[in-house]
C-alpha cells in the first residue's frame, strides 16, 4: 500500500497539537500551571495553522499575512488595552467573531463544493447547516452580550409579551430551513435565510436575560463558537478543527454548569427567568424593614482599632473590589497586618465577581501568594475564629438570606454563601447601602457585629492602611 507521507505527516503534526490544548486545558485548572497551560495551547494553535496552510495550499500567502496582520494588531491593542472589569464583554466579542468566521467559511466551502457536483456530501450539507445555525446565534448572541456590558444598551434584562413565543417560532424556522438545505443543497437561499432567522434567534435569546447574567451567557456562546467550528471542521474535513472546536465546544459547556451550580440556579433560570428585568428591594421586605436604626458605621480609625488587636484576619473581596481597583492596596493592607503578628487569609467565592476566577485573577494580579486564597469550602469552617472579617466589594456572596431556601422570591434562594457573619466581627468596605447583582438588601450590613466602612474600596483599605501605621 502506497503511503502518503505528506499526509502522514499533517496527521501527525495535527495528533501533536491535539496533545497540546488538551494538555494546555489542563494546565488552565489552576493558577499556578495556567500561564504555561495557555503557552502550550497557543503554541498547539500555532502549529495547526502553519500545517494547515502549507498542506491545503488554499490561497496566496499575501491575503493571508495581511489577514492575520491586521488581527493581530487589533487583539493586542485590545488585550493590553482593556481593563479587567471589562474582561467579560472581550470574551464575548471574541466569542461572536468564532461564530461569524464558522458561518462565513461553512457557507464558502458549501458554495465550493456546489461548484463541483451539485449533490455534495451529506455530511458537508449536514455539517454546513449545524455551523450556520449556532455560528449565527454565537455572532448576534455575543453582540448583544457585548452591547449590554459594555452600556451600549440596555443591562435590564428585556421582556416582552409573546417573547418565548418569537424564540420557539425563530428555532423552527431555522430548523426547517436546516432541513431545506440539506434536502436541497443547491440552493444556497436557504443557507443565507437560516443565517437570518438564526440571527434573530440569537438576539431575542440574549436580549430576554439580564446583564448581570452575562458571563453565564458569555460561556454558553462560547461553548456554542466551539460547536459552530467544529461543525465547520467536519464541512472542510479538517480533522483538527473539529478536535479544537469540540474541546471549546465541551470546555464552555462544564464552565456554565459550574457557574450555575456556584449560583444554586438552573441554566433554564438563567435564560428564560428573567433575572434582572426589574430591581427586587428584597425577598419580602422593604430595605428599611432590613437596615433602619441597625446599620453602624464606622470610620477608619475606629476599624484600626479593632485590627490592632485581632489574631486572624480573612479578607473577602468582591465585584465592588474589581471596581475600585483596590487589589494592591488589599495586598498593602494583608502584609502591614502580617507584620504586625495577624495570620491573613482571603475567602474567594466561587462567583465573586463577574466572571469565573475573578477574584483569583485579581488578587494574583497584586502579586498574593496562591496558598492565602483559599476556597469557600475550606475557608467556611475558619470563620467562627476569625476576629475580624472584612469585606471588601463584596454583597450577595456574603449575604446570610441565600440560606432561606425555600423562598422563591429570593433570587439568591440557596446558593452557597461565605460565612462571614459568623465571624467575631465583620467590617463591610462599600460605598453606600446599594444592592449588588441580585438587587436584595443584604441584612449583614445590619448585624450586630458588622461594622460599615463606608466609601470607595481602593480608597478606604488605603486610609486603613495609614490609620493602622499611625497606631
Ligand atoms: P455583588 O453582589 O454584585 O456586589 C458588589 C458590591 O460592590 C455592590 O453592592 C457595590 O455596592 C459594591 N461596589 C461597587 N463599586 C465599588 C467600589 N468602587 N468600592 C467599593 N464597593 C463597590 O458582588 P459579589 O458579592 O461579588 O457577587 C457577585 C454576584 O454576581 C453574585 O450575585 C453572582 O451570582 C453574580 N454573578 C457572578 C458571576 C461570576 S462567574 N462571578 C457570573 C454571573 C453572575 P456600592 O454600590 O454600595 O458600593
Amino acid at each position: 500500500m502506497e503511503i502518503d507521507l505528506q499526509t502522514t505527516l499533517v496527521s501527525i503534526a495535527y495528533i501533536i497539537a491535539a496533545i497540546l490544548f488538551i494538555v494546555g486545558l489542563k494546565g488552565l485548572s489552576h493558577p499556578r500551571t495556567a500561564v504555561r497551560g495557555n503557552l502550550l495551547g497557543a503554541i498547539g494553535m500555532f502549529i495547526a495553522i502553519v500545517v494547515t496552510l502549507l498542506d491545503q495550499k488554499i490561497i496566496g500567502f499575501a491575503g493571508i499575512i495581511a489577514g492575520s496582520v491586521v488581527g493581530t494588531t487589533i487583539g493586542a491593542a485590545l488585550a493590553i488595552k482593556i481593563k479587567m472589569t471589562a474582561m467579560p464583554q472581550l470574551v464575548a466579542l471574541f466569542n461572536g467573531f468564532g461564530g461569524g468566521a464558522s458561518v462565513l467559511v461553512a457557507g464558502a466551502a458549501l458554495i465550493e463544493a456546489l461548484l463541483i457536483t451539485p449533490d455534495p456530501l451529506i455530511q458537508t450539507t449536514v455539517a454546513a447547516a449545524a455551523s450556520g445555525l449556532i455560528g449565527s446565534v454565537t455572532l448576534l448572541g455575543s453582540l448583544v452580550a457585548f452591547g449590554k456590558l459594555q452600556g451600549l444598551i440596555s443591562e435590564a434584562a428585556v421582556q416582552f409579551s409573546g417573547q418565548k413565543t418569537l424564540i420557539i417560532l425563530s428555532a423552527t424556522a431555522a430548523l426547517f430551513l436546516a432541513g431545506w438545505l440539506v434536502s436541497d443543497p443547491a440552493f444556497m437561499g436557504a443557507y443565507w435565510a437560516l443565517v437570518a432567522i438564526a440571527s434573530l434567534l440569537g438576539v431575542v435569546l440574549v436580549i430576554g436575560i439580564g446583564g448581570a447574567d452575562m458571563p453565564v451567557v458569555i460561556s454558553l456562546l462560547n461553548s456554542y463558537s466551539g460547536l459552530a467550528a467544529a461543525a465547520t471542521g467536519f464541512v472542510l474535513e479538517n480533522s483538527i478543527l473539529i478536535i479544537a472546536g469540540s474541546l471549546v465546544g465541551t470546555a464552555g459547556l462544564i464552565l456554565t454548569n459550574l457557574m450555575c451550580k456556584a449560583m444554586n440556579r438552573s441554566l433554564s433560570n438563567v435564560l428564560f427567568g428573567g433575572v434582572g428585568a426589574a430591581a427586587i428591594t428584597s425577598p419580602g421586605k422593604t430595605e428599611d424593614d432590613v437596615y433602619a436604626g441597625r446599620v453602624k458605621s464606622a470610620s477608619a480609625d475606629d476599624v484600626a482599632m479593632l485590627l490592632e488587636t485581632a489574631r486572624r484576619v480573612v479578607i473577602v473581596p468582591g465585584y465592588g473590589l474589581a471596581v475600585a481597583q483596590a487589589q494592591h492596596a488589599v495586598r498593602d493592607l494583608g502584609n502591614l497586618l502580617e507584620s504586625k503578628g495577624v495570620e491573613v487569609e482571603f475567602a474567594i467565592h466561587p462567583v465573586a465577581g463577574r466572571m469565573p476566577g475573578h477574584m483569583n485573577v485579581l488578587l494574583a494580579e497584586a502579586d498574593i501568594a496562591y496558598d492565602k486564597l483559599k476556597e469557600m469550602d475550606l475557608i467556611n469552617p475558619t470563620f467562627a475564629q476569625t476576629d475580624v472579617a472584612i469585606v471588601i466589594g463584596a454583597n450577595d456572596v456574603v449575604n446570610p438570606v441565600a440560606r432561606n431556601s425555600n423562598d422563591p422570591s429570593n433570587p439568591i434562594a440557596g446558593m452557597p454563601i461565605l460565612d462571614v457573619d459568623k465571624a467575631q466581627a465583620v467590617v463591610v468596605i462599600k460605598r453606600s447601602l446599594s444592592p449588588g447583582f441580585a438587587g436584595i438588601a443584604n441584612p449583614l450590613f445590619a448585624a450586630d457585629n458588622t461594622l460599615m466602612l463606608f466609601g470607595d474600596g481602593k480608597k478606604a483599605v488605603l486610609e486603613l492602611i495609614t490609620a493602622l501605621g499611625q497606631i
